[in-house]
């Protein structure tokens, strides 16, 4: 009778180790390694029976057809990249009771409308998801709902249902019986989610798999799930606040930088036409520290308010805090202001914000970033007509950045007649619209033109 070997795997990275050991040799994460049953030796080698399909030339393979399924619902295809394709594997992944699963049910119900979809859940009975339906107005014919948290009763249902679309919601409820560990731990996890994508590529059917992300920020199961499947995307938000931005993180089949943004109500996810002009809604006018931005996220321009708020600190250290953009540019920058213009934050606490929860990347965000700064320590606000974007340097230059004419025309739809932007950006854009632009070179710029000098 053969023995069966056990090995230990780390539940944060994969690494298999023979004996149990406190701290993983890898990741050194304390505590993270479990028993399980090692990975069988399938004794593949060369020289077997000839494969069925053998490798392709590229130019003998046909023509695939793109055929693109259309929710209906913008910021859901557009997220997607213009639609789902048939057999690609989603994640859908987000902080607890953020809405992932209203949001999916809700773009299920819509894609239901032309194709037959199997929504998989191991989180709450058909019951509760028929309440939560009826909460969100929906009723199809064409969506089928099955409890359950066995992959091999999965795999039945689909054959017994045929659906063009599989949800699971979550794919760490799941477990698969080949596999003698815990539903969540790391290799089911990745067990279930491969075989899925397998399912998903064989019969052509789209997947979408729900994460859960876990305290450190990544998808539970770490990263894995994120390098196998096709697309990423992030349900994110501030839970104070109504609204939700669906994140690409990544797609095989489209932009990776498109952002869709939802409102969070009692009859569900409801698109927001306009964000910008949801952003800026409660912004406080006449006030020092407030300044709007003009980001892109992906190809589409967003204004939102940036605020930073200087104050003296009673503190031997003082604080340096940022909310939505990231604590490494913030620190840069005010070290550049403090060399460039002799501003002096030694004795003063920082604190920079997003409003609504938005997470600014774009190195675009810092001329915006600069600007609230000076106004919240000069205490002189900026009038409430003008939009701010470009980038900073280290030597308190200021950078052109790219899809200068998209902010413009965007700022000056919601009311944004002034621009304080790059020079270089405002050389150009007033070659093609006629707009009212600060151009500025230098941080010396920016406070001689909006603040007279300081
Ligand atoms: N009756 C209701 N009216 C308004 N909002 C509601 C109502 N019921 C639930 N919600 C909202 O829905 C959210 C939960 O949504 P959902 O279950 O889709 O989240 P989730 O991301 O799937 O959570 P989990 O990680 O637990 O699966 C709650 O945080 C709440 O804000
Ligand atoms: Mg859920």
């Amino acid at each position: 009778m053969s023995v069966r070997k056990i090995v230990f795997r780390c539940q944060q990275c994969g690494y298999i180790s023979p004996k149990w050991v406190g701290r993983c040799p890898d990741c050194q994460n304390w505590h993270s390694l479990v028993e399980e049953a090692a990975p069988k030796n399938d004794g593949q080698r060369a020289g077997g029976p000839l494969l069925s399909v053998p490798p392709l030339a590229l130019a003998n393979i046909p023509q695939p057809l793109e055929t693109r399924i259309l929710s209906g619902m913008n910021e859901w295809d557009r997220v997607l990249g213009g639609g789902l394709i048939p057999g690609t594997v989603v994640l859908l992944a987000g902080d607890p009771g953020i809405g992932k699963s209203t949001l999916l049910l809700q773009g299920l119900a819509l894609l239901a409308r032309q194709q037959r979809v199997l929504y998989v859940s191991g989180e709450e009975s058909a019951q509760q998801l028929k309440m939560r339906a009826d909460r969100l107005r929906i009723d199809s014919a064409n969506l089928y709902i099955f409890s359950e948290n066995s992959l091999e009763d999965i795999f039945q249902a689909c054959a017994q249902t045929n659906p063009a679309v599989l949800a699971v919601d979550s794919i760490q409820t799941i477990h698969s019986r080949s596999l003698e560990v815990s539903p969540g731990s790391i290799s089911q996890v990745r067990d279930c989610a491969a075989k899925l994508m397998r399912l998903a590529k064989e019969q052509n059917i789209s997947v979408f798999l729900v994460g859960h992300v876990t305290k450190e920020g990544s998808i539970a199961g770490p990263r894995v799930l994120e390098h196998l499947v096709d697309t990423v995307l992030y349900l994110e938000g501030d839970r104070t606040h109504a609204f939700r931005i669906l994140r690409v993180v990544k797609n095989r089949f489209g932009s990776c930088n498109e952002i869709g943004v939802f409102e969070m109500k009692e009859a569900g996810m409801e698109e927001v036409a306009n964000p910008s002009q949801l952003f800026l809604s409660e912004r406080p006018t006449g006030v020092s520290g407030s300044v709007v931005v003009c980001t892109m996220e992906g190809t589409r321009p967003l204004l939102v308010e940036l605020q930073a708020l200087v104050s003296p600190t009673g503190w031997m250290q003082p604080r340096r805090t940022s909310m939505g953009v990231d604590g490494n540019r913030l620190s840069l920058l005010l070290a550049v202001l403090e060399k460039k213009l002799g501003f002096n934050f030694a004795q003063n606490d920082v604190f920079v914000n997003v409003a609504g929860g938005v997470r600014l990347t774009e190195p675009a965000a810092d001329l915006a970033m600069i600007t609230a700064l000076m106004s919240s320590y000069l205490d002189r606000p900026i009038a409430a007509e003008l939009a701010v974007w470009g980038e900073v340097g280290l030597a308190g230059e200021v950078r052109g950045v790219g899809h200068a004419l998209s902010r413009v025309n965007e700022a000056l739809k919601l009311g944004f007649t002034r621009h304080l932007i790059p020079k270089s950006n405002s050389d150009r854009l007033l070659l093609e619209i006629e707009a009212d632009c600060i151009g500025v070179k230098s941080l010396g710029d920016v406070l001689n033109s909006i603040f007279d000098g300081g």
